[in-house]
C-alpha cells in the first residue's frame, strides 16, 4: 500500500512548495491515475512515492510518504528501488546504456537476477512492450517513442511491485499508447503490480484507472474512484483538464433527460446508454 500523510514539499531554495498537504492512499493492487495542469505537481508527486524526493532532491519536507510499509524519508533508495520501478517522464535521463538489450540487462544485473534467468525476463518485457525486434539495436537509432519504450521494458522487467510512470506515452501514438496501457492493465491484475500513472491522454486515463487524482498548483482538486471524479467535468474543464467525450455525452444526455445516468467512462457504455434511451 503507498500511504502519502499530509505531504508538503518544497524544493530546496524554492519558496511556494509544489506539492501542499497532501494525502492520499493506493491499496496494494491499486491503479491511480494523476492528471492536472502543467506545473500542478504531477512529477514531484512521483518522485516523493519513488523515494528520490528526499533522497536525489533536497528540500523541506513535511508529513510522510510510505510504500509497502516502508517509510521513504528513513529509507535509502536502493532499499526503496527494490519495490519501486520509476518511468521517468524525460526517458533520456534514464536510459545510460548505449544498446538496448545492455540497457535492460544493467537493470537486471544490478539486482541480482539470477544469470539464467535474465534472458527470460529480457525476451518476456521486450516481448510485452512491443519491441522485440529493438533487442540489438543502438539507442542512438531509435525514435523519442522507441526509447521511451525502452524505458518502459527496462522497468517492467526488473518486476516491481509498484511501478510509477511519468507520463508514458507521451511520446507514443494512439495505437502503442493503447498498448502501454493494456500492459500496465495486465502487470496490475495478474501480477497484482500497483500502479500510478501520470497521463495527459484522459481517454486512457478514464478507461484503465480505477482512481483519479487530480493535481493543481500543488495541491490535490479531487481524488477518488474515477467515476466520481468525472462528475466534477465542468470545474475539470476550469482547469484545463478536458473529459472523455463519452462522458460529456452521458453528462449532456442525463441533463436533457432530467434524469441521473451514470456517468460513462467507455465508448460501449455511451452506445448502450443512448441504445436504452431510443428504445
Ligand atoms: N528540481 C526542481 N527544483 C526546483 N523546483 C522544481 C523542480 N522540479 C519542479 N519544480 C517546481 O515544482 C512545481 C511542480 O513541478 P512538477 O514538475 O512536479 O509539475 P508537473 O505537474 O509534473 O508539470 P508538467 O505537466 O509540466 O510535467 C513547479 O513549480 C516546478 O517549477
Ligand atoms: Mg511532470
Amino acid at each position: 500500500m503507498i500511504e502519502v500523510k499530509d505531504l508538503t514539499f518544497t524544493y530546496k531554495d524554492e519558496k511556494k512548495p509544489a506539492l501542499q498537504n497532501i494525502s492520499l492512499t493506493v491499496p496494494d493492487g491499486g491503479f491511480l491515475g494523476v492528471i492536472g495542469p502543467a506545473g500542478a505537481g504531477k512529477t514531484t508527486l512521483i518522485r516523493a512515492v519513488s523515494g528520490m524526493i528526499p533522497h536525489l532532491f533536497p528540500g523541506d519536507f513535511y508529513g510522510s510518504v510510505s510504500v509497502n510499509g516502508l517509510d521513504t524519508f528513513e529509507t535509502s533508495l536502493p532499499e526503496i528501488s527494490r519495490l519501486v520501478g520509476t518511468v521517468f517522464q524525460d526517458v533520456d535521463s534514464q536510459i545510460i546504456s548505449p544498446m538496448v538489450e545492455d540497457e535492460l540487462l544493467y537493470g537486471l544485473e544490478n539486482f541480482g537476477i539470477p544469470r539464467e534467468e535474465i534472458p527470460v525476463r529480457m525476451e518476456e518485457a521486450l516481448r510485452k512492450v512491443g519491441i522485440a525486434d529493438l533487442r540489438d539495436r543502438t539507442i542512438g537509432s531509435l525514435s523519442g517513442g522507441q526509447r521511451q519504450k525502452v524505458a518502459i521494458a527496462s522497468i517492467v522487467a526488473l518486476r516491481p511491485q509498484v511501478l510509477l510512470l511519468d507520463e508514458p506515452t507521451g511520446e507514443l501514438d494512439p495505437q502503442s499508447s493503447r498498448q502501454v496501457f493494456s500492459l500496465l492493465k495486465e502487470l496490475n491484475e495478474e501480477q497484482g503490480t500497483t500502479v500510478i500513472v501520470i497521463e495527459q491522454k484522459i481517454m486512457l486515463l478514464c478507461e484503465f484507472s480505477a482512481q483519479l487524482a487530480v493535481l493543481n498548483q500543488g495541491r490535490i482538486a479531487w481524488q477518488g474512484d474515477t467515476r466520481s471524479v468525472l462528475l466534477h467535468a465542468e470545474e475539470l474543464l476550469a482547469l484545463g483538464v478536458n473529459c472523455p467525450r463519452v462522458t460529456t455525452l452521458s453528462r449532456i444526455l442525463s441533463a436533457r433527460l432530467g434524469e441521473e445516468q451514470p456517468v460513462c467512462t467507455r465508448p460501449e457504455e455511451a452506445e448502450a446508454m443512448i441504445r436504452r434511451l431510443i428504445r
